[in-house]
């Protein structure tokens, strides 16, 4: 509170000491003085005093304390200086001389919250800032770790299958071209479409990926498309579709063989007219994003069976991309098997010898139905087991893996005679017992239903070595 008068700062005082701090002062210096030192929430000042008038004393105050609310008291009818000072925005209010105690008080209360609410507002303003700016920078780290990620490097394949794969990659990328990735499950669609997007132009906008066979159609299009308030039942808020998302950037529509006859209907016009309406809303949006479907079914079968429409066949697949199977490309295992211990070395901070040439030879002539991801995944597990130093062994396979069936045809093709077919597998069936057993004599003679001697023999006479 600013004015020359002793006895009006004291009737101030008294009227507001119980709910607020006050703090006096004789003229405009002395006030300057306080705003340096102290946090003030309202000047209260008077116009008429000798030195700086009440609006001078603001005009100073804006650039000590600019947030700290300004309120003039006058005795006088100057209209002039008030207008002019209220509408350069340096006095939040005026009061008349003589005020009232009620009435003071509660313009005070107010200037009070409005200064709290000021203050918060520019404090949240800040933390929205900050968190914009570490969302920013996170987003670029996102971006570089996906770009390295989804470098070809890491897409492992030496063999002449895989490197016709990859020279069709790399003559997609710089284009639009819609691609449709077919392969078994586990091939690598997802890494590859991703790779797509990470190594060409669209790489700094989104690159997102929709399941289509894992949602009823209402809330499939509705990912896709996005919906307005109130579409459909439960539809409690308005969502932007992945479409508008991925604008600038790429969609991956994942199983797209598994769609309803009503989904692929509407898939094809928004493929045919370049725009699509969010469900429930009136207007058209069109974005600029680049298609790359998959799936693990024969899709030309598809067609044929009437599962599929054809006309929506052809628009998906301008470049088709076909994922061999691991079972086609035997020779890459070892290499996966080595990026996989380098990768898991990383994620587990566990650093492994390697792998047992035995255990290795199991993982090359294992069948893999689930193909790179299955042998990911026992690469993950073994890795998990063993103990930091060591070299990966077969027991550290999945049961799966350990207990492979025999494939009955190599047999037949190699043997002549029943005897000869009778005693290949019994040789096999032995050799797989011991390595089930972990080579004990006794768990395995027991297991087979023979006696320890009657095993011995038997594998001395079949020659069967660890
Ligand atoms: N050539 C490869 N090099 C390195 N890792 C690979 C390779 N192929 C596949 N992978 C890995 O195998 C796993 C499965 O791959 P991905 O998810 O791309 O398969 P998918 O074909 O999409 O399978 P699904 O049909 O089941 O969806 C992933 O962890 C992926 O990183
Ligand atoms: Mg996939």
């Amino acid at each position: 509170m600013v004015d020359d008068e002793q006895s009006s700062l004291n009737a101030i005082k008294r009227t507001l000491r119980k709910d607020f701090e006050v703090i006096l002062a004789l003229n405009g210096q002395a006030a300057l003085e306080v705003l340096k030192n102290e946090e003030i929430a309202v000047i209260l000042a008077d116009q008429r005093m000798p030195g700086l008038s009440g609006v001078e004393l603001f005009q100073k105050a804006l650039s000590i304390q600019p947030d700290a609310v300004r309120i003039l008291i006058t005795g006088y009818m100057d209209i002039e200086a008030i207008i002019q000072a209220i509408n350069d925005g340096q006095v939040y209010y005026y009061i008349n001389k003589p005020w009232e105690p009620d009435g003071l008080r509660l313009i005070i209360k107010r200037a009070a919250e409005q200064y709290t609410l000021v203050k918060e507002n520019r404090r949240l303003l800040g933390e929205l800032q900050q968190a914009n700016l570490r969302l920013q920078q996170e987003n670029i780290i996102l971006h570089q770790e996906a770009e390295k990620e989804y470098a070809f490097t890491n897409i492992i394949g030496q063999s002449k299958a895989m490197q016709d794969v990859f020279n069709l990659v790399r003559k997609v990328i710089p284009s639009d071209i819609t691609v449709l990735l077919t392969g078994e499950t586990g091939t690598g669609k997802e890494l590859i479409a991703r790779a797509i997007h990470y190594n060409g132009p669209r790489k700094e906008k989104f690159f997102v990926t929709q399941n289509c066979a894992a949602l009823p159609d209402t809330l499939l299009e509705s990912e896709l498309f996005g919906h307005t308030k109130g579409a459909f039942t439960g539809a409690s808020q308005e969502k932007r579709g992945l479409f508008e998302l991925a604008d600038g950037g790429t969609i991956l529509l994942d199983e797209i063989a598994d769609t309803s006859a009503a989904f692929q209907q509407r898939l094809l016009r928004v493929l045919q007219e370049g725009e699509f309406r969010p469900l429930g809303s009136e207007k058209n949006i069109s974005v600029n994003v680049r298609i790359i479907s998959a799936t693990n079914k024969d899709l030309q079968q598809s067609v044929q069976k009437g599962t599929f429409r054809e006309d929506l066949f052809y628009r998906l697949s301008v470049f088709p991309i076909r994922i061999p199977p691991l079972r086609e490309r035997t020779e890459d295992i070892p290499i996966l098997v080595d990026h996989f211990i380098q990768k898991y070395q990383k994620k587990l901070s566990k650093s492994v010898k390697g792998i047992e040439k035995q255990a290795l030879q199991i993982l090359t002539s294992a069948t893999f139905n689930g193909n790179v991801r299955e042998l990911e995944n026992e690469i993950q597990r073994a890795m998990t087991l063993a103990e930091p130093g060591t070299l990966i062994t077969s027991e550290m396979f999945s049961e799966v893996l350990k207990i492979e069936q025999p494939d009955l045809s190599t047999f037949l093709d190699s043997t002549q005679t029943l005897k000869d077919l009778t005693e290949s597998l019994e040789r096999f069936f032995i050799k797989e017992k011991l390595v089930e057993h972990n080579w004990n004599i006794t768990h395995t003679a027991k297991a087979l239903g023979l006696s320890r001697v009657g095993l011995q023999k038997k594998i001395q006479r079949y020659d069967i070595k660890r």
